[in-house]
């Protein structure tokens, strides 16, 4: 793993930014593998505001989101739908259905789950797979459980996850308990993969990423096994693992 530690929360993105605009700069046409969450809003501010001085294009790359809240309407601002066309897709020019997100709306998630598969095998696979972290060590919804799920598949979500995430949701509005998300199989088959990571909520799941037993009991630990990996962490979250 190349581990970078940058001094807060906007040089991470930047440096994350830079890293995808360089694969777009080397590889026009690269499938890239795009995450939601609080951790990569800024990264995708920098990307914009790359895109808009001219130093990065995005119209002839695909992409596909790590996952999906289910169910879930995408015209929900609660939907990760929503948060990429505000963070990303409506102020670049991503071609029109070029840009891939489970689908919350299907009626047979395990039919979206197949063919989301489908999807990105004949893409080629992802090139460049862009991945935050959960506090108990999930990478896309890929929760801790008793082995790795290969490919897209519906989650149950555990209450940690949960309740990380309904500072998403309005106070009595319900956090969805499913999601579709990618396996683990998806996100190992990427050529790279880049993990951002900031606060000291994510330092002990950083740590044990880094450094502990590889096991589905913390899913971002198979990340060592795969020969591309960076890893770009703000000092917090760099913190457990920097003074061990
Ligand atoms: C969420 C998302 C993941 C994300 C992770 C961390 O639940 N589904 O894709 O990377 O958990 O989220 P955050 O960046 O908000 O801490």
């Amino acid at each position: 793993m190349n581990i970078l530690i940058c001094n807060d929360y906007e040089e991470m993105s930047k440096k994350a930014a830079n890293m995808i605009a360089a694969q777009l700069i080397v590889k026009p046409d690269s499938v890239l593998g795009l995450a939601t969450g609080g951790t990569p809003t800024l990264m995708y501010r920098e990307l914009v505001r790359l895109y808009k001085e001219g130093v990065v294009d995005f119209s002839k790359m695909t992409s596909f989101n790590l996952d999906e809240y289910y169910p879930i309407q995408k015209s929900s601002p609660r939907s990760y739908y929503d948060y990429m066309r505000i963070n990303l897709f409506d102020h670049v020019n991503i071609r029109q259905g070029e840009s891939h997100i489970p689908n919350g709306e299907a009626s047979d998630p395990h039919k979206e789950c197949k063919e989301y598969d489908e999807m990105i095998n004949a893409c080629g696979g992802i090139d460049l797979q862009l991945l935050g972290i959960g506090g108990n060590g999930h990478i896309g919804f890929n929760e801790p459980g008793e082995y790795f799920e290969m490919g897209t598949h519906l989650v149950n979500l555990n209450e940690e996850t949960k309740e990380a995430n309904a500072r998403f949701f309005e106070e009595g509005e319900e956090v969805p308990t499913k999601a579709l998300s990618m396996g683990i199989g998806n996100i190992m088959n990427a050529k790279k993969i880049l993990l951002i990571a900031n606060g000291t909520e994510k330092a002990d799941a950083i740590y044990d990423m880094i450094h502990g037993k590889i096991s589905p009991k913390l899913p971002a630990s198979i990340l060592q096994l795969h020969r591309d990996v960076t890893v770009i962490l703000d000092k917090d979250a760099a913190s457990k693992f920097m003074f061990s």
